[in-house]
């Protein structure tokens, strides 16, 4: 019922342009209203936008699988997906040298948003070496992901990184490079022509550094501000709202300025009744959050799944199978059955609002407010576009050295936008914690690197 009122907008505009429309009605469709921002909330025109959904990766991590590139895979799934009533999927790792038109027009179809990682093991930030990392190669493959997704009207946002910053301090010296990362698609974004797609970082769960993980993303100049903040959340086990703290987490964030949700909530010590949706969709929360993903999807060898997929356990790379609901599947539908979006707007707040920038603390190792400006080589992908994307096997860009570059990459620079060289108490600061011998490529490395995304 919802995109009605769209539709016969839509169909108003067809009539009135009748021959154009009908020459340009092709893929990728547009029924599906883009989901934008105002103040902490999230909206579909003029109605809030609650996110009711879960993380999608099939084969887990190890199998770094694009299930959006697959219709084998996706149509299966989008079955499901419209079993239960979700309305929002995440999907960890996306093939940018690929087609997704049939799968993202299926979600659409299906009144399913996506919100895409912009980063996959192979391209990222490495929490070893985020200075080096944050290259020409790495940008040119999240500009490419931007370029074969910005197209479907069903991209609701995008991360620009998935908890790189982690629990031990020295993980906080990535900060800076993958804010600058999250900066640097927001530009490109712009530059591009491409609608308004929301980007924000996904944090870990991690309560030493959380509350200034958010408001480091949220400081600075609107150029440099995340356009959201997503955390993941594991304290929620069968309990309720003030045994799992998720009262002090409102509390925590009342009058944080840019919308918040929970980009992974789970836990698998109970079994699970999925009780969180109530408070997620309760005055309780709602003036302050928008919604929830459901940690996960498919059964994988950290066993929060709700599916299983014949074959596809043990992160094959084959994730075509049988698709079998198991017990929670049925839990889960009828928990969103039970507790539906509020008709109203939650409460939420209409002013957008910069957090002040967290000073440097026994958690926090971030000493300055300044970006690391965006490498020499990219900034041409600005104006001629990013190319053709390195996929899911290229050669990498964490180690990558770039050649691209004239100057140092990752320069330190103003907010204004000007590079400041004489700034290199920040930058030795960044590199002398870090540690150029991460430089080294040996085994471990590779594994922690790979980790780091
Ligand atoms: C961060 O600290 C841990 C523990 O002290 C250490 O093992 C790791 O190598 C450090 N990482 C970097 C990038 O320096
Ligand atoms: C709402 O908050 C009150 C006060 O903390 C709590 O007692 C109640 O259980 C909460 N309800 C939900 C659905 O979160």
């Amino acid at each position: 019922m919802k995109s009605l009122a769209l539709v016969s907008a839509l169909a108003a505009t067809n009539a009135v342009h009748g021959s154009l429309a009908a020459s340009v009605r092709h893929k990728p469709r547009a029924e599906i209203e883009p989901i934008t921002i105002k103040g902490n909330a999230f909206f579909q025109g003029n109605k809030r936008f609650y996110i009711r959904g879960l993380d999608y990766q099939p084969g887990g991590s190890s199998a770094n699988v694009d299930p959006l590139a697959d219709p084998k895979i996706c149509l299966k799934d989008i079955e499901k997906f419209k079993k239960l009533g979700i309305n929002v999927i995440r999907v960890y790792s996306t093939d940018n040298s690929k087609d997704h038109d049939e799968c993202m027009n299926a979600l659409a179809d299906a009144g399913i948003y996506v919100v895409l990682d912009a980063n996959n093991p192979l391209y990222s930030i490495n929490r070893n070496d985020p200075h080096g990392s944050y290259n020409t190669p790495y940008l040119q493959s999240v500009f490419a992901t931007i370029d074969a997704f910005a197209k479907y009207p069903n991209t609701m946002a995008f991360f620009s990184g998935n908890e790189v910053i982690h629990d031990l301090k020295n993980t906080t010296l990535t900060a800076p490079y993958v804010k600058a990362t999250d900066r640097d698609m927001r530009a490109y974004i712009k530059a591009r022509g491409y609608r308004k797609i929301p980007v924000g970082y996904s944090a870990a769960d991690v309560s030493t550094n959380r509350m200034q993980t958010a408001h480091y993303f949220n400081c600075g100049s609107d150029e440099e501000r995340s356009d959201f903040f997503a955390f993941n959340d594991y304290s929620w086990c069968t309990s309720d709202f003030v045994t799992s703290g998720w009262n002090k987490k409102v509390e925590a964030f009342k009058d944080y300025g840019i919308p918040i949700f929970l980009s992974e909530y789970g836990c698998n010590h109970n079994k699970r009744n999925f009780g969180e949706l109530e408070s997620l969709m309760h005055r309780n929360m709602t003036s302050v959050y928008s919604g929830g993903l459901m940690y996960e999807y498919s059964m994988e060898e950290n066993k929060y799944g709700i599916v299983q997929i014949k074959g596809g356990e043990k992160g094959s790379k084959d994730q075509t199978g049988e698709r079998i609901e198991l017990e929670e599947f049925a839990a889960f539908a009828n928990a969103l059955k039970k507790y539906p979006a509020p008709d109203d707007d939650g409460g939420y707040n209409p002013v957008s609002k910069a957090s002040a920038c967290p000073p440097a603390d026994d958690h926090w190792d971030v000493h300055t407010e300044k970006l690391p400006a965006m490498p020499e080589g990219a900034r041409k992908f600005l104006k001629e576009g990013a190319g053709k994307g390195p996929g899911l096997n290229g050669p990498g860009s964490q180690w990558a050295v770039d050649q691209a570059s004239s100057s140092t990459p990752g320069t330190f620079e103003d907010s204004d936008g000007s590079s400041d060289s004489s700034d290199s108490d920040e930058s030795a600061a960044v590199r002398g914690t870090v540690g150029y011998a991460a430089f080294v490529i040996s085994g471990v490395a590779m594994l922690l690197g790979a980790l780091a995304w």
